[in-house]
């Protein structure tokens, strides 16, 4: 297994003489106001996630947007904070950003355009010019913090996500010594779907400003490079994967991102997520129930409602698991870009329906799916991970999904099956988790039948061979990959 610690060993020994740098939209770390205290707490994110014990191991900076009402009040002259809180391993730089520039560069044209435009589940992509030409503007202010720490020195710059998809070209203009990467977390979508992007020439230019670009996938992979192959004048070289345009060469490959599987699966274990287990059991009145979950964002992406129908079919079709042999689904959803319709919408439906299937299948105290909408702390997370009977991720398209990968590593009872969308990346490596299409309503409730009643023997069989995956292809393996390429390439 790829440690933390060989992750520590290959930056030094590779990139001793670069300024390391992350740039995303998302912070790691946000400072909040809670009455007259400050409290730092970490958001909902996959990237965030990801990163964060990279960069706990490599040191460096990490510029990101500063969302939080406290996050003013910690930083430095140059609106740097060490981070975690607890060892300030790397510092993370804050970028400022007007509420109008948050609702149309983060809002309006990375998540009601390049969002829906990249994920398949035929939400319509809303393209609005100013929202276009305050991204462009958004760009130009990550490039700058970037610019503001590294000057002219050589700095290796690893780009994050849909959101800055220009500030490779930005960086690079002032500082030529900066060599770049950038990972895209979201699917990449086939050509025909994204070419009804008026600005498809602007965004792929953009990114071909880079030296390396990493999809989860190969199928993405492949995906990126036919959109490029009819968009511009360009020349692929199909066996090494490159695409030169002008006279400059990216290298596009894939990295299935993972999670940091040794710290996830020895965090599981303490006292402090024994009592929370103890607290949940206690709070919602759970003895021997069969207890599943579902841990999302609250995004139209994560397939929610279809999950939920889904459990109103099974409880319909095997009406032992209400009376005989309770079923307890908890929904953990964390409120996510809530100022854009399409999510307040799907907050609704999703209360409607769980009150619905609530109504209709209650008895004598005991209720079908508890909701739970709030931010939860990772203790809170391992110990509903460690509950589950089942985990059920049903996501309509995913890049990845980490909370799989998450489920995967705190299980080290070896016990506990996971239910997999097909359309997610995980699904690639995960190949012992139970697959379903969430669209198939019937096929699912079928495949939380199966999970429930799956032999003890098949379900460790089966986690057994997935703790091994993850653990072999850890989120240092995938960050050590992403470097040894760079460096290769170089
Ligand atoms: C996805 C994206 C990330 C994003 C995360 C949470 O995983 O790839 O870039 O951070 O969703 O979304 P949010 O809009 O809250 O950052």
């Amino acid at each position: 297994m790829f440690k933390q610690i060989d992750l520590q060993r290959l930056v030094k020994e590779k990139l001793a003489d670069y300024v390391f740098v992350v740039v995303s939209n998302r912070q790691p770390y946000i400072h909040t106001y809670v009455g007259d205290k400050i409290e730092c707490s970490v958001p909902a994110s996959g990237l965030t996630t990801a990163l964060d014990p990279v960069m706990q191991a490599c040191g460096g900076i990490w510029v990101a947007h500063g969302n939080g009402n406290a996050d003013r009040e910690v930083v430095d002259s140059k609106n740097r904070v060490s981070v975690p809180p607890e060892s300030g391993s790397y510092k993370l730089k804050r970028v400022w950003l007007s509420e109008e520039e948050v609702d149309r560069y983060y809002l309006g044209f990375s998540n009601e355009a390049m969002w829906p435009l990249c994920h398949i589940v035929f939400q319509r992509p809303k393209f609005d010019d100013e929202d276009w030409y305050t991204y462009k503007n958004v760009n130009r202010r990550f490039a700058d913090a970037v610019l503001d720490e590294i000057g002219n020195r050589k700095a290796f710059v690893f780009i994050q996500d849909y959101h800055l998809t220009l500030v490779s070209r930005l960086i690079k203009a002032k500082n030529p010594r900066a060599i770049t990467a950038q990972f895209w977390h979201i699917p990449w979508p086939n050509r025909e779907a994204f070419r009804v992007c008026p600005w498809q020439n602007e965004i792929l230019y953009g990114l071909l400003g880079n030296d390396l670009l990493g999809f989860h996938i190969a199928y993405h992979r492949h995906n990126f490079l036919d959109t490029v192959d009819r968009a511009l004048e360009c020349r692929i070289d199909n066996e090494k994967f490159s695409v030169t345009h002008g006279n400059h060469t990216t290298y596009v490959r894939p990295f299935p991102i993972s999670v940091d599987f040794e710290s996830i699966t020895e965090r599981s274990q303490a006292t402090e997520v024994e009592r929370e287990m103890a607290a949940i059991k206690n709070k919602y009145g759970i003895t021997d129930e069969i207890i599943g979950i579902g841990l999302d964002r609250i995004d139209y992406t994560k397939g929610i409602p279809e999950r939920l129908m889904a459990i109103d079919q099974l409880l319909t079709k095997y009406p032992k698991y209400k009376f005989s042999k309770r079923v307890v689904f908890f929904q953990l959803g964390e409120p996510s870009r809530l100022k854009i319709k399409k999510y307040e919408d799907l907050n609704v439906e999703i209360e409607r329906l769980i009150a619905d299937i609530n109504g209709r299948h209650e008895t004598d105290g005991w209720r079908p799916i508890i909701y739970i909408k709030e931010h939860k702390s990772p203790v809170t997370l391992l110990a509903f991970n460690r509950l589950a009977h089942f985990c059920l991720v049903s996501s309509l398209h995913d890049g990845m999904n980490l909370v799989a990968k998450e489920f995967i590593s705190s299980r080290l009872d070896g016990d506990g099956v996971l239910i997999l969308s097909r359309f997610t990346g995980a699904s690639r490596e995960l190949e012992d988790a139970l697959m379903i299409n969430p669209f198939a309503l019937e096929e699912l409730a079928e495949t939380i039948q199966a999970a429930i009643e799956m032999p003890e023997e098949q379900r460790r069989k089966r986690m057994d061979r997935l703790r091994e995956k993850v653990r072999e292809y850890n989120v240092y393996r995938w960050a050590a990959d992403i470097i040894t390429a760079m460096v290769d390439i170089k």
